[in-house]
């Protein structure tokens, strides 16, 4: 196998003044090293190597077992950091990639051209640049007269002259494995101690060999989270990258800075999104669907042409044409089969309301299953829990629940029953039946 990644974690993040460490802070609903790790799994074979060490029990419990782990126990800098990893990777790949776990939007584009240009290289480091004044506190790249690149050197020991330098460090490498590792325990101790990656670049020079950039001109994937106000921007930058892709595949979006689209979303083509509309987790939204203004949308799949309006869905299943809102809430389980309208002020959960049911107003269905074409009266309830567990209501086919029933579940109503207004089932209701009263009892056979 020929490439490996290394990325590192191990840092406090103490300017972010948290409890979490710092690579745990969500990223629209990720944890931040989430991104440095999904751009790694796209260019390698193996899992990455994650370097943790401040907060490392809580890192492995969040992320499991989607990468193998290096602890640095003290944080001794980035060049000693990668040195965790080296009993786990030696003579296992060709090259090596080095990432940060703070810098989630470089793009696994911009890491498959550093491998590509680190197999080109005759030296053993390829590394990402940019050119951005604005970027104060990053590395500066020195070059020589000829152009080549001659070392790193970070701000606090930058002279005015090196501050002036423009082309800095992004913070992504593709290196020689063999060379990184067998250099990694020679680097120089920094003024404060630590061992600096960035210091490879000088000892690869000193023995003659050449470092090759790679220029990216995307400020967002230089972007490294070290504060709340970085995490903001990052959010706001990841919100823009995502945004734009979903505009490019075809799908409206009124206003893209308040489409809140998590990065795991799936959208259908000619879908519209209103304004303040929150997409998050497994979601999964078909074709031709209208969504918002004022959603949020978990976990939840639809299928084609629905129109969800000032809702909140949470682990729920559409099918096609489902009308849900305003003001609805969907929960877990919940399943609504084409062509389902669900008006103003209604919740559902673990339940399955058939084809063309109606649920206009005031009601909770809970741990029910609803035939086809019934129509639930407003203020209809399901009175699932008995206070020790939950049980099951049953509506058939073409019922007509009157307005403010209390189903008092177990209970099962048949195909065509009827309820009048205020009644409390408590007892089954046969097809074709009308039940009314407190408790109810039938009164007369239908048909
Ligand atoms: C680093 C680079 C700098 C570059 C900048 C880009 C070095 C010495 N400098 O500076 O050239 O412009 O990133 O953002 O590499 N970490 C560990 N263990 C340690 C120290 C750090 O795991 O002992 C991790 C941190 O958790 C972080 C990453 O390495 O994820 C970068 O460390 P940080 O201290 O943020 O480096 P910068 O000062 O930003
Ligand atoms: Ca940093």
């Amino acid at each position: 196998m020929t490439f490996a990644a290394v990325i590192l974690a191990a840092g406090q993040g103490t300017r972010l003044k948290s409890n979490l460490p710092k690579v745990l802070h969500r990223l629209a609903g990720r944890p931040l090293v989430t991104y440095a790790i999904e751009a790694a799994q796209a260019v390698v074979q193996t899992p990455p190597v994650l370097v943790i060490g401040h907060g490392a029990e809580d890192v492995r419990a969040a992320l499991g077992e989607s990468v193998r782990y290096a602890v640095q126990a003290e944080q001794l800098g980035t060049g000693h950091a990668v040195w965790m990893a080296a009993e786990l990777l030696r003579g296992q790949a060709k090259y090596v990639f080095v990432t940060y776990g703070d810098t989630p939007l470089v793009k696994p584009e911009t890491l498959r051209a550093l491998a590509e240009a680190q197999q080109q290289n005759t030296g053993p480091i390829t590394l990402l640049s940019i050119d951005a004044p604005e970027l104060y506190d990053f590395g500066r790249i020195e070059r020589d007269a000829a152009g080549r690149v001659t070392g790193i050197v970070e701000l606090a020991q930058a002279t005015a002259a090196q501050k002036a330098i423009t082309e800095k460090n992004v913070g992504a490498y593709c290196f020689e494995a063999e060379w990184l590792w067998a250099h990694l325990p020679q680097l120089p101790a920094s003024p404060k101690g630590e061992f600096y990656l960035t210091d490879t670049i000088a000892q690869a020079v000193a023995e003659g060999r050449h470092v090759q950039t790679v220029k990216t001109t995307d400020l967002a994937e230089t972007l490294g989270v070290n504060t709340r106000a970085q995490l903001a921007q990052a959010e706001k930058l990841l919100r823009e990258r995502i945004n734009a892709h979903w505009l490019a595949e075809g799908v409206t979006l009124i206003d893209p800075t308040t489409a809140y689209i998590e990065p795991t979303v799936r959208l259908g083509r000619d879908t519209i999104i209103w304004p303040n509309v929150h997409l998050q987790g497994q979601t999964v939204i078909g074709e031709n669907c209208v969504i918002g203004p004022n959603c949020i949308i978990r976990d939840t799949m639809m299928g084609a042409g629905c129109h969800i309006e000032a809702s909140v869905l949470e682990g729920a299943w559409l099918a096609e044409a489902v009308e849900v809102g305003p003001f609805a809430h969907l929960r877990k389980g919940a399943r609504l089969e084409r062509g389902v309208h669900m008006g103003n002020f209604g919740e559902v959960k673990n339940s399955t309301l058939g084809p063309g049911v109606k649920m206009g107003h005031f009601s909770y269905i809970g741990d029910a299953v609803i035939g086809a074409e019934t129509n639930i009266g407003a203020g209809t309830i399901t009175c699932n829990f008995d206070g020790v567990k939950k049980n099951k209501t049953v509506i058939g086919e073409n019922a007509f629940i009157g307005s403010d029933t209390m189903l008092v579940a177990p209970v099962t109503l048949g195909n065509g029953a009827r309820t009048g207004a205020g009644s409390v089932v408590t007892k089954n209701v046969p097809d074709d039946s009308l039940a009314v009263g407190l408790p109810a009892r039938v009164i007369r056979k239908l048909k």
